[in-house]
């Protein structure tokens, strides 16, 4: 029987439009905590209190105490682990044409994913509540929590919280890559927050192939996962790239 890295090298050969979704697993190996599952952020915050956006308005020092400080510090200084580079080596190959990440972190664009959709928004920059400004997050200073804008606004981070829309534009364009793909990966995501979530099932019923990377099974892996590679993406993909490497180098 073929090996389950060597079938999904198979199938990728031959893939033409493959779209991946990824969420917060990829970048563990980036050193970002993921929300759920092991070691997952929201065992130890309450995500209603620290990431609703009705409790970020209520009492943006909290928030920005208890989570975006923490986030940003984390941030900072994250690289792309392989994982990344798969993806990113994946669209080199004429193979990956976008990928459509819930994660704010930018690292999909720094491992060198031209068409990366941020469903969530990203950390790498701050609105002014009051004046709308666009401010660096690099440049924000942290001394007095919440930071604040120079005209005296509270600063937060561009990325949805709950109770927020996703951005339109990242939804429907979401929404029509995931129905135009052949391939679709889904990376490192518990796949329990919607409406990312629903991006599979809308490939899945354009009649795309899926294939799923996590070392936990997901409400995805019995239901429409085609083929699910359990295991780490800073592990899997490198395997993965070199057996389709090899099968695109035979004639
Ligand atoms: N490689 C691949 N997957 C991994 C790895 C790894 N090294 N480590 C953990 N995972 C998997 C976990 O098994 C889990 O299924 O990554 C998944 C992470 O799930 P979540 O933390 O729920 O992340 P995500 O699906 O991105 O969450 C969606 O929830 O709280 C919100 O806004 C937040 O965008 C986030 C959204």
């Amino acid at each position: 029987m073929i090996q389950p890295i060597e079938h999904a090298a198979e199938i990728l050969s031959t893939a033409r439009r493959a779209v991946a979704l990824t969420g917060a697993g990829i970048s563990v190996e980036s050193g970002i905590p993921p929300f759920r599952g092991k070691g997952g952020l929201w065992e130890k915050i309450d995500p209603m209190k620290v990431a609703h956006i009705d409790a970020f308005l209520k009492d943006p020092e909290t928030v920005w105490k208890l989570l975006i400080k923490d986030m940003k510090r984390l941030l900072d200084t994250a690289r792309p682990n392989p994982g990344h580079s798969g993806l990113a080596d994946l669209e080199r190959l004429g193979i990956l044409k976008t990928v459509i990440t819930q994660n704010v972190d930018g690292l999909h664009q720094m491992a060198g994913n031209s068409d990366v959709i941020e469903f969530h928004g990203n950390f790498a920059w701050q609105s002014c509540l009051d004046c709308n400004r666009s401010i660096e997050t690099s440049q924000v200073d942290l001394t007095t929590l919440p930071p604040r804008c120079s005209c005296g606004g509270i600063l937060r981070p561009d990325c949805v919280f709950f109770g927020e829309l996703i951005p339109q534009k990242a939804l429907i364009r979401s929404q029509q890559v995931s129905a135009a793909c052949d391939v679709m990966l889904v990376i490192g995501t518990s796949a329990m927050v919607q409406p990312a979530a629903t991006m599979p099932f809308i490939a899945k019923d354009n009649g795309a192939f899926i294939i799923e990377i996590n070392p936990e099974a997901t409400p995805l892996t019995s239901r429409i996962s085609n083929l699910p590679l359990l295991g780490d993406a800073g592990s899997i993909m490198p395997r993965l790239l070199k057996a389709l490497r090899r099968r695109l180098a035979t004639p």
